[in-house]
């Protein structure tokens, strides 16, 4: 029995991404069957028994040996409006995910072999005989909505070369990233079957980062549920734990309000393409089946023209042409009014409809706060004035009143950055404060003593780069020439993976920053394009996020370490549905450590 140490230049590279703090592994045979049998017991049935002694009496035991089934997504869209998953449940999803992932979706890894390479013999072959998940301790009331930080997502994984497999953790959720890794130790033999090279194997794994998020914009385009959710499923594959669904924004609503139907009845690009109430609540226990929280924002008080097309008494500056870069950062311009008791009207009967439905699933309410551009309140007649001063304190009562709303709900509020640095508000310590323009912003935020969330728009935009969606009249053509957006170049992995969240934050606020998201705001990116919008750049991000920016000498994490790791999970993804880009050639992973530069063994 050999054991390596994760190899940096193996030819089998043996993918766990995102990399784990502790992982060995040898490279003897083994194989699994459709009939393995996954055993388990909760913490939550036992008291106080110890594990260690075995399964005494009083367990309660769990034996999952449901079948391989065709239609995996209409098993997993429970309809269940308004209830969220048990510990119990997200475990009996996972292991059954984790039968469909090893049989039905994965792939035969020539691309990480010589050319000559054969596949393991099948003959004579042991056989994993059964996989026992325990989880160690009582899992919290919050299991499938956490605040940061109440959830222990540790596991430790143990597979012999005799085939015994044990995978335990503190929670639920820790299995489920467990059993995330066990699928990556498989690979699919061309003649049937499902193998692994890597016997035996030890991992002890913990995250870097509580907060690890996606950030997906279906306001400025329209996805589909199956979109969305196909983009969770990639999320929670690369042990993502947040999923930021910006629901809304200036270009249409089309989320359904039930006490507001005219909302995204005219918001809506089209009445049909709108997430209904139904949609809305099975999105969420979909994402939360799968150890995600799925958190809600409605951007305010700018981001809102859509509002206008329902209730135009509640927005100023809507759609003002042609000179709308006055007043907004996009078209179409608006914003809500800042002195108006209609609006707070408004938004009181739409957080009344809205926050209880969110409530089951999350523990956040994201109420956004980006750029909002002061010169809207020229044309807002309950205020008419852009200067600071006016502006501040109506801002102040404006997310005062939202905020109050949010906690008497039960709900946690976040905000963009905006609302604490440019606006100087004075917000509950409560309150995450998301950041995206800076390092420094999150320094800032961090030194007000406020948890925040990192996403610098320089590494983690997925949208920048692709050069800009306005057009150019031919007096100005030549000047915007070659026509790059703002956030150009194009954000290659590399960048993505160059990013580490606590840049610039002194040590002692690094605690503070929980966290951070990859965004994919969607001028340009629909269902066509968004799978290879995201992945695997997203994937990047993901590692950062669990691993650390850091490898465990404290160094920047190596491309010529990550890029054949993050192939292979590219190579899983692609397996699994989703259409995430390569980031190499074959030759490039066939061949071992050739495609680099500067690396002299
Ligand atoms: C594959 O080719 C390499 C290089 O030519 C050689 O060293 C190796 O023994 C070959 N392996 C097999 C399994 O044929
Ligand atoms: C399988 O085992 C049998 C009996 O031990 C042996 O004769 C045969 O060579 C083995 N086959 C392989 C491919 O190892
Ligand atoms: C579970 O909790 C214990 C004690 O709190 C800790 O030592 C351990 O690392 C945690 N994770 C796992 C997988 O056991
Ligand atoms: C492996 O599992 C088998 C059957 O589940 C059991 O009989 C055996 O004792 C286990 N071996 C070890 C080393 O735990
Ligand atoms: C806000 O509206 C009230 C009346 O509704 C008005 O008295 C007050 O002057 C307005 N504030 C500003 C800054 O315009
Ligand atoms: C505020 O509005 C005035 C016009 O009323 C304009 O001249 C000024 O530039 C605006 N201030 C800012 C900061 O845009
Ligand atoms: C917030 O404070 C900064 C620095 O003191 C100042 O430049 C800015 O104008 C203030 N913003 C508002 C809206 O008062
Ligand atoms: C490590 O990465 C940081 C960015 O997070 C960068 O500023 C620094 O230069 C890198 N260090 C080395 C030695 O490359």
């Amino acid at each position: 029995m050999i054991i390596l140490w994760v190899s940096l230049f193996t030819y089998l590279v043996s993918a766990i991404w995102p990399v784990p703090k502790e992982y060995k592994h040898g490279d003897t045979v083994l194989w699994i069957s459709k009939d393995t049998s996954f055993d388990w017991a909760g913490a939550g049935d036992v008291g106080t028994l110890k594990f260690q002694s075995g399964y005494e009496y009083g367990f309660r035991m769990h034996s999952n040996t449901q079948p391989i089934v065709q239609d995996e997504q209409s098993r997993r869209r429970v309809k269940r409006t308004g209830e969220a998953p048990t510990g119990d449940e997200i475990i009996d999803n996972a292991i059954y995910a984790t039968k469909q992932t090893i049989f039905k979706k994965n792939f035969v890894p020539w691309k990480f072999h010589p050319r000559n390479w054969t596949e393991p013999n099948a003959q004579n072959s042991t056989y994993i005989s059964t996989v026992k998940i325990e989880v160690l301790q009582d899992d919290p009331q919050d299991i499938a909505k956490p605040l940061a930080g109440t959830i222990d997502e540790s596991y430790a994984l143990e597979l012999t070369e005799g085939g015994n497999v044990s995978i335990t953790a503190n929670s639920s959720v820790g299995i489920v990233r467990g059993l995330v890794s066990f699928t990556q130790l498989f690979y699919e033999h061309s003649e049937g079957g499902a193998y692994t090279p890597l016997a035996p194997v030890t991992i002890f794994d913990v995250p870097v980062f509580q907060h690890r998020g996606i950030n997906l914009d279906v306001s400025r385009n329209f996805f589909s549920v199956k979109d969305i959710e196909r983009t969770i499923d990639a999320a929670a594959y690369n042990k993502m734990n947040r999923f930021h669904l910006h629901v809304t924004d200036a270009q249409s609503w089309p989320l359904e309000i039930p006490a507001l139907p005219e909302l995204s009845a005219k918001g809506a690009y089209r009445p049909e393409l709108v997430y209904t109430a139904e949609d809305f609540a099975n999105l969420q226990y979909y994402a939360s089946m799968q150890g995600v929280e799925l958190i809600t924002e409605i951007d305010m008080p700018g981001h809102t023209s859509s509002i206008a097309l329902s209730h135009p008494e509640l927005i100023a500056a809507y759609n003002v042409q042609p000179d709308w870069n006055t007043y907004c950062a996009e078209p179409p311009c608006g914003t809500l009014k800042l002195n108006s008791s209609n609006v707070d009207d408004f938004l009181k009967k739409l957080f009344d409809d809205l926050l209880p439905r969110v409530l089951p699933f999350s523990s956040y309410f994201h109420t956004g706060g980006d750029e909002v551009n002061k010169n809207a309140y020229l044309k807002d007649d309950t205020v008419n004035s852009n200067d600071s001063a006016t502006l501040q304190p109506l801002m102040q009562k404006f997310i005062d009143r939202n905020h109050d709303q949010i906690r008497a709900a039960g709900l946690t509020p976040v905000v963009w950055e905006e609302m604490l640095l440019d606006w100087n508000l004075t917000l509950g310590s409560d309150v995450l404060v998301q950041s995206w323009q800076s390092d420094e912003a999150v320094a800032q935020i961090a030194a007000k003593g406020h948890k925040v969330l990192a996403g610098n728009y320089n590494y983690w935009y997925l949208d920048c780069g692709k050069g800009q969606w306005l057009n150019f009249d031919p007096s100005v053509s030549g000047q915007n020439w070659p026509y790059e957006d703002y956030c150009a170049p194009f954000h290659n992995w590399r960048l993505v993976y160059s990013y580490d969240p606590l840049s610039g934050v002194p040590a002692e606020h690094q605690n503070l920053v929980i966290g951070g998201e990859a965004h994919m705001w969607a001028e340009q990116t629909d269902p066509m394009n968004v799978d290879r919008m995201i992945w695997p750049r997203g994937s990047a991000a993901a590692e950062i996020l669990w691993s650390g920016a850091k490898d465990a000498d404290g160094k920047n994490r190596s491309q010529i370490d990550a890029a054949p790791r993050l192939s292979e999970m590219r190579e899983r993804l692609v397996a699994r549905g989703i259409g995430a880009e390569p980031i190499q050639m074959p030759y490039c992973t066939m061949e071992g450590n050739v495609c680099q530069l500067g690396y002299h063994p």
